[in-house]
């Protein structure tokens, strides 16, 4: 039975990675690492925490002698480093917590794998390791830095390589805003205080791979969206704010460009690299999914007023009349300092190598989400108001 230390398994992309692996795999067991910062929602993880497979343990990444204790209780085979400070624009009023968390953090969850995975030494002085184990560093396309948008209106995507076509399988009207994309190539060149401490993570990752001949991974996906969004990043907060009538933020001119992934296809490449990724690689995941921040919003705003005129018993949800939902409540404000202008991710080494590719179409996913967060009201409430620290404390405070 493989054993997997999963940190920030109470966030957006790790709890959603941690129900994946549930549902796909009886034989495992989990031990999830979290700090439950704002971002942190035990609430996300209610039902698995209850699951005989899983291990909450409430720490900080930072912290050695926690880790270390973990790494001695189980024989843990296989890390997934998802916790982190995660919010660009929080980033930009903190950076100091980011290089703490996604720096300092990285490089101790690395250096008590080692510890608790190292055998001896080979004969040039190299760390040997038990076999089977892995550490694998949830990275960001965000290290690569910015792309040009060299098309104002997007262009047709052509896509040569019969084997990377199973990336886009079954959907049309492919397009690109621009001619260049990142490959696992691609020189680093971080813009925010966020992209730049992912950054330095990887390079401690990496430096531990060369100089440690450590096994480690490392994935650097494009914008995740899915369940159990934080409604701080773009489509959850858009989706709030619509629902409750209020005016919806768009930096600048809402045309920077990102390339979204539904969260449940990360997971599955995660899986996949952790099983059939080579030793020390990098893979980049992403779905050729390229989109301006405006149009987001605008696709969101008509797919929340069809499911209300189709469905009308989702009204009750709405804070304000069906009819104010509409273009109106965009609004336009100050530019984010230093934004990126696009990110699009080449993930053609995952898929030929790996046979990954993205499952959900966009506007399949963009529905999904949306009906998930018509349904789970309650869940955004709690998670907007603070509200899980108390149901953390009703939980654990007495166990
Ligand atoms: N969200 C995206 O679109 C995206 C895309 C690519 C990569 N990533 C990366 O994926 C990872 C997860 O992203 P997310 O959006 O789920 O983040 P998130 O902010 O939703 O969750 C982060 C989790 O980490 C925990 N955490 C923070 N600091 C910690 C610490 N010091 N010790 C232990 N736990 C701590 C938080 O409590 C929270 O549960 C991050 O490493 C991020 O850089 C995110």
């Amino acid at each position: 039975m493989k054993k997997y230390l999963v940190t920030g398994a109470a966030g957006f992309i790790g709890a959603n990675f941690v129900k994946y692996m549930l549902s796909k795999y009886d034989d495992i067991f989990i031990v999830i690492l979290d700090k439950l910062t704002y971002a942190g929602n035990l609430g996300t993880i209610k039902n698995e925490i209850e699951d005989k497979r899983v291990e909450f343990v409430l720490g900080d990444i930072c912290d050695k002698e926690a880790v270390s204790e973990i790494f001695a209780k189980y024989d843990i085979d296989y890390v997934v480093n998802f916790a982190a400070e995660s919010h660009v624009d929080r980033s930009i009023t903190n950076p100091q917590l980011f290089l703490e968390t996604n720096i300092l953090g990285t490089q101790n969850m690395l250096e008590c794998a080692k510890q608790s995975w190292m055998t001896g030494k080979d004969a040039s002085g190299y760390p040997t390791y038990k076999q089977g184990k892995k550490y694998l560093q949830v990275s960001t396309d965000e290290v690569y830095g910015s792309l040009t948008k060299d098309y104002e209106e997007p262009v047709e995507l052509e896509i040569a390589d019969e084997e990377v076509k199973v990336v886009v399988k079954g959907r049309d009207n492919l397009k690109t805003y621009g001619d260049s994309y990142f490959t696992e190539d691609t020189p680093l060149d971080p813009r925010s205080p966020y992209s730049a401490s992912k950054t330095g993570a990887d390079l401690i990752v990496r430096a531990y791979s060369e100089t440690y001949k450590m096994p480690i991974n490392i994935t650097r996906c494009s914008n995740n969206y899915g369940p159990y969004h934080f409604p701080e990043k773009l489509i959850p907060l858009i989706i709030k704010n619509i629902l409750e009538g209020k005016k919806l933020p768009v930096y600048g001119k809402g045309e920077n460009v990102r390339d979204w992934l539904y969260v449940e296809d990360h997971a599955k490449a995660i899986d996949m690299v952790l099983n059939k990724g080579r030793e020390g690689e990098v893979y980049n995941i992403g779905g050729f999914n390229e989109e301006t921040n405006i149009n987001i919003v605008k696709l969101i705003i008509d797919t929340i007023t069809r499911i209300m005129n189709e469905e009308p018993s989702y009204r009750s949800v709405l804070k304000v009349p069906v009819e104010m939902i509409n273009y109106d409540l965009i609004t336009y404000v100050g530019d984010r300092l230093g934004h990126d202008m696009r990110y699009a991710i080449d993930p053609s080494k995952t898929a030929k190598e790996l046979g990954w590719y993205p499952e959900t179409p966009f506007t399949e996913g963009i529905e999904k989400t949306i009906r998930w967060n018509l349904e789970n009201q309650q869940w955004v409430e709690e998670v907007a108001s603070g509200d899980y620290q108390k149901y953390y404390e009703s939980m654990y405070k007495n166990r």
